[in-house]
C-alpha cells in the first residue's frame, strides 16, 4: 500500500519558519529569567546534601542568616501540605528531611533580595549528617536487592531450549552511560503571590499541569487555586517533564513563607547536581543463532540505575523493553527489567525514554553476530528483520501494520552507496596503519503514544475574535520543537487561513485544564488533532450561516486563502467573520482528541500500546585515531519517515538535532561520579555535548515520502525522539572501525559513550572499565 503525498495546498506541509524564529535569534523572546520583575522579589538557592545516603542530624544556620539581605530559609518543616511529591511512588521527598538520598537531594532554600547573596547563603549552611551505605551503580543495587518497583519479565517461545539448539552461541556485558540534558535554559520558576491565597507560578515545564497539581499538593490547596503559564521552554528533552515540578514547589514554598514573589532559577551546577538524567544500564546477553545470523534465541536482561526515587523509571524501562527489538523479529527471546534504585540523582525522562537504551543493547548483538560469522552487517539485520505473516509481530503481542522497513533500507543503503563504500573503507584500511575507517547502517522503529492509555488525550481551544484574526491555546508546551509552528499551521489550514493570521498563546492551566506532558513525541498528533477539531466546529458553524444566506449546503462551503467560498458567492473571511459574530454565531470553540484503537495490560505486558510506529534508517561513517582513541564522524546518510510532513524544515531540524544529541550520548557526554557517589561533571568545562564543530562534514536527511497509514493528523508521524536513535549507527560504525583496528575478529567489548579511552582500550582488546 502507498499513499502518495499531494503537493501542499494552504498552510500545512510548508517550510514555514518557527513561530519564534526572529524573536529567538534577535533576543525578543522571553524566557522566565526575562520577565520584568515585580516590586519585592526574592531569589531562592537550594541547600545540598552533601552525602549520597547519611542521616541528616541537623543544620547550622547562623552565619547564612547573618549576611546582609538574607531572609531567611526554607525546610522541610515550613510545608504546610504534603511533604511527599504527589507522585504515584510517593517516594520523594519534596525536602529533605531525616534521611539524605543522594548527593545534590535539596535539604532546603536560602532565600535573599537578590540570586548571589541566596547562593552565598546556602553554600554557607553547616549540614551536619552521619554517612550511611550508598549505592551507586544498577549493578550494585541489584546485587543488594535494592529496586524502585518490581522486575519485568517479557518472554515468548522457549529461549533455553532454542539456545541449546542453536549452532552458534555468543554472550556479552556492556554499559550505556547517564546523559545529562543540558537544556540551554536550566531550571527555573517565578513564583506570584495573588489575591485570595492563590497563585501565578510561570514554569519552565514540559507538564504545567503537573507543576500545578505538585505545588497545590505542597500547599495544601485545590488545582483551582495555582494557575502555572509557560510561554516557552529554552529545551526540555525530557528534563522538564517531572523534573520542573521540584523548582516551582521550592519557589511557591519560599513565596509562601516571606509572602513575596520568589524566583528559583538553578545555577548549572546545581542544576547537573539535583536534576535527573537518563538512566544508565547495564546489559548481560545471550544469543543463539544460524549460519546465516539469524538470532534463533535472545535473553537480554536489563539493570536499570533509576536513581533515589521512581520518578518516570517504570514507564522508561517498559519503553526499553518495547524496544529491545527495535526492527527485528524475535522467535524465542528473554527480557529481564530490573529498575535499581541507587543514592543518585533520579533518573528521568531523556529524548527516547529508554527505547535508545533497549535498542542499543540489541543492535549491539546485530554487530557482535555478523563479526563472529564474517558477514557484513547490513545482512545480518536484514535477515532479521520484522517480515509478513509468523515473523510481524512484537514480543508484546502488537502486530506491525506498516512495516516498511526492508524498502526504506534498501533505498538508504543505495542511496548512501553503502557495499561501494564498504569496499573503498576496507581499501583504506588496508592501507593506512594509523586512522582507520567504520561504516555501519542501523534502522529504527519507535513506538508512538504514551504506554499509560490514559495520557493520550488532549484539549485545545481556538477563538476567532471578530476581526477574523485567531488565537490557539493547546496543551502542549514549546521548546523549540516547532510544535506551536505545526499547531498554528494545523488551525490555519483548517480555517483556510495564512499562518499569521493565527497566534498561539502561552501553555496555560486556566484555559487547557489536565493536559498531558508535552512528550512521548506525540505533542502533535494529540494537540494538533485538538485544535483541529475545535477548528472544524468554528468552521461548521460559520459554513452553516452562509449556507443558509446563499441557499446551498453547508457541505459546499469552502474555506480557503482568507475566504470563504460558496457555489453563489465569494466572501471575505474577515466579513463573514463580523456577520457571524452580528448573528450571534459562537466564533470560539473547544476541541478534544484522544487517541484510537491503543490498549495495554501491565499485567500480561501484552496489546497495542502504541498507535503507530515511526521508522527511520542511518548510515554513518566514521574515522577512528588509533593511537589517540579519538574519532569523527565523517558522513551521515539518513532516510527518515515523519509520515506526510507538516513543516519539512521543522522535522529535518529534529532529526538532526535528534541525531547529534544522540551521538554525543554514545560518544562524548560522559557523566563521572566519584566513590562516594559526588558527580564530579557538572558544567560545560567536564561535560562535553557535540557543538557545531562535532557535525558530520556530510549529512544528508531525506524524508520517507510516504504519508501514515493510521488516521494521524494531516498524515503526518511524530518526529521528536525517533531520530535520536539513528545514532547508533555511530556506535555500530566505531565498533566497526575497533575491528577493524584489531583484525582478530573477536568480539569488540565497548561500553557508552565511546571516548578516547574507552576506544583505545578496545582497540587494545582491553576490558573497557564498567560504568
Ligand atoms: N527539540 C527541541 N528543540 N527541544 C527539546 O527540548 N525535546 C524532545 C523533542 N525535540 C526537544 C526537542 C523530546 S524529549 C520530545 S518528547 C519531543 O520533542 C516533545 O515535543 P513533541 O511531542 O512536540 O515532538
Ligand atoms: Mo520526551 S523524553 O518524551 O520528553
Amino acid at each position: 500500500m502507498n499513499i502518495p503525498i499531494p503537493p501542499a495546498s494552504g498552510a500545512c506541509g510548508q517550510s514555514l519558519p518557527h513561530e519564534s524564529a526572529r524573536a529567538h535569534v534577535t533576543g525578543q523572546a522571553r524566557f522566565i529569567d526575562d520577565l520584568p520583575e515585580l516590586a519585592g522579589t526574592l531569589h531562592a538557592a537550594p541547600i545540598l546534601s552533601p552525602l549520597a545516603h547519611g542521616r541528616l542530624l541537623g543544620l547550622d544556620s547562623a552565619a547564612a542568616l547573618a549576611l546582609p539581605g538574607v531572609v531567611g530559609l526554607v525546610l522541610a518543616a515550613d510545608i504546610p501540605g504534603a511533604r511527599l511529591l504527589p507522585t504515584s511512588a510517593r517516594d520523594e521527598p519534596v525536602l529533605a528531611q531525616d534521611e539524605l538520598l543522594y548527593a545534590g537531594q535539596v535539604i532546603g532554600l536560602a532565600v535573599a533580595t537578590d540570586r548571589e547573596t541566596a547562593r552565598r547563603a546556602a553554600r554557607l549552611v553547616q549540614i551536619q549528617a552521619e554517612p550511611l551505605p550508598a549505592l551507586l551503580s544498577a549493578r550494585a543495587a541489584h546485587a543488594a536487592g535494592h529496586y524502585v518497583a518490581p522486575p519485568v519479565h517479557l518472554v515468548r517461545g522457549d529461549v533455553a531450549a532454542a539456545l541449546a539448539r542453536a549452532p552458534h552461541r555468543l554472550a556479552g556485558q556492556f554499559e550505556s552511560g547517564a546523559q545529562e540534558h543540558f537544556y540551554l535554559e536550566g531550571q527555573v520558576a517565578y513564583a506570584q503571590p495573588q489575591e485570595q491565597g492563590q497563585w501565578l507560578v510561570h514554569s519552565s515545564s514540559q507538564h504545567p499541569g503537573e507543576v500545578q497539581h505538585c505545588i497545590a499538593s505542597a500547599l495544601g490547596l485545590g488545582n483551582h487555586e495555582v494557575q502555572v503559564v509557560c510561554r516557552r521552554l529554552g529545551g526540555g528533552f525530557g528534563g522538564k517533564e517531572t523534573q520542573a515540578s521540584q523548582i516551582a514547589v521550592w519557589a511557591t514554598l519560599a513565596a509562601h513563607k516571606f509572602g513575596r514573589p520568589v524566583k528559583l532559577r538553578l545555577d548549572r551546577k546545581d542544576d547537573f547536581l539535583i536534576t535527573g538524567k537518563r538512566h544508565a544500564f547495564s546489559f548481560d546477553w545471550q544469543a543463539g543463532f544460524d549460519d546465516q545470523g539469524r538470532l534463533l534465541a535472545l535473553e537480554l536482561t536489563e539493570l536499570a540505575d533509576c536513581g533515589f526515587s521512581a520518578d518516570l523509571s517504570v514507564p522508561v524501562c517498559d519503553r526499553a523493553v518495547f524496544h529491545s527489538d527495535n526492527a527485528y523479529f524475535l522467535e524465542h527471546v528473554a527480557i529481564h527489567s530490573w529498575r535499581c534504585r541507587t543514592h543518585k540523582q533520579s533518573s528521568t525522562a531523556f529524548r527516547g525514554f529508554g527505547g535508545p537504551q533497549g535498542m542499543l543493547a540489541i543492535e549491539t548483538v546485530m554487530g557482535e553476530i555478523a563479526r563472529r560469522l564474517g558477514l557484513d552487517p547490513l545482512e545480518v539485520r536484514r535477515v532479521n528483520l520484522y517480515g509478513t505473516q509468523e515473523r510481524n509481530v512484537t514480543p508484546y503481542g502488537m502486530v506491525l501494520e506498516d512495516n516498511i522497513l526492508a524498502p526504506l533500507i534498501d533505498r538508504l543503503a543505495h542511496r548512501a552507496r553503502y557495499l561501494e563504500r564498504r569496499a573503498a573503507i576496507a581499501q583504506w584500511n588496508a592501507a593506512n596503519p594509523v586512522i582507520k575507517r567504520g561504516l555501519a547502517l542501523t534502522p529504527v522503529k519507535f513506538g508512538i503514544s504514551f504506554t499509560a492509555t490514559s495520557l493520550n488525550q488532549a484539549g485545545a481551544l481556538v477563538h476567532v475574535y471578530t476581526d477574523g484574526s485567531v488565537l490557539l491555546n493547546h496543551g502542549g508546551t514549546e521548546m523549540g520543537q516547532g510544535l506551536h509552528t505545526k499547531v498554528a499551521q494545523i488551525v490555519a489550514q483548517a480555517l483556510g487561513l495564512p499562518l499569521p493570521c493565527v497566534r498561539v498563546s502561552a501553555s496555560d492551566t486556566a484555559r487547557v485544564p489536565n493536559a498531558s506532558a508535552t512528550a512521548a513525541s506525540s505533542g502533535t498528533d494529540l494537540n494538533g488533532r485538538a485544535a483541529q477539531l475545535a477548528a472544524f466546529q468554528i468552521r461548521e458553524r460559520l459554513a452553516r450561516f452562509v449556507a443558509e444566506q446563499d441557499g446551498c449546503a453547508a457541505s459546499e462551503v469552502r474555506f480557503e486563502q482568507a475566504q470563504v467560498v460558496s457555489p453563489q458567492a465569494r466572501r471575505n473571511w474577515q466579513e463573514v467573520v463580523a456577520k457571524a459574530y452580528s448573528a450571534r454565531i459562537q466564533l470560539w470553540s473547544d476541541g478534544y482528541y484522544r487517541t484510537p484503537k491503543i490498549h495495554y495490560d501491565p499485567r500480561t505486558l501484552s496489546g497495542r500500546p502504541f498507535y503507530y510506529f515511526a521508522y527511520g534508517a542511518a548510515c554513518s561513517e566514521v574515522a577512528l585515531d588509533t593511537l589517540t582513541g579519538e574519532s569523527r564522524v565523517l558522513a551521515v546518510d539518513i532516510l527518515h519517515d515523519v509520515g506526510r510532513s507538516i513543516n519539512p524544515a521543522l522535522d529535518i531540524g529534529q532529526i538532526e538535532g535528534g541525531f547529534v544529541q544522540g551521538m554525543g550520548w554514545l560518544t562524548s557526554e560522559e557523566l563521572v561520579w566519584d566513590a562516594q557517589g559526588r558527580l564530579l561533571t557538572h558544567g560545560p568545562s567536564s561535560y562535553k555535548i557535540p557543538s557545531a564543530g562535532d557535525l558530520p562534514a556530510e549529512f544528508r536527511i531525506e524524508l520517507w515520502p510516504e504519508a501514515n497509514r493510521e488516521d494521524n493528523v494531516f498524515g503526518s508521524k511524530a518526529v521528536g525522539e525517533p531520530p535520536f536513535m539513528l545514532a547508533i549507527s555511530v556506535w555500530e560504525a566505531l565498533r566497526d572501525a575497533v575491528a577493524q583496528a584489531r583484525g582478530d575478529g573477536q568480539p569488540v567489548r565497548l561500553d557508552a559513550p565511546a571516548t578516547p579511552e574507552r576506544l583505545l582500550r578496545a582497540i587494545g582488546g582491553l576490558d573497557a572499565p564498567a560504568g
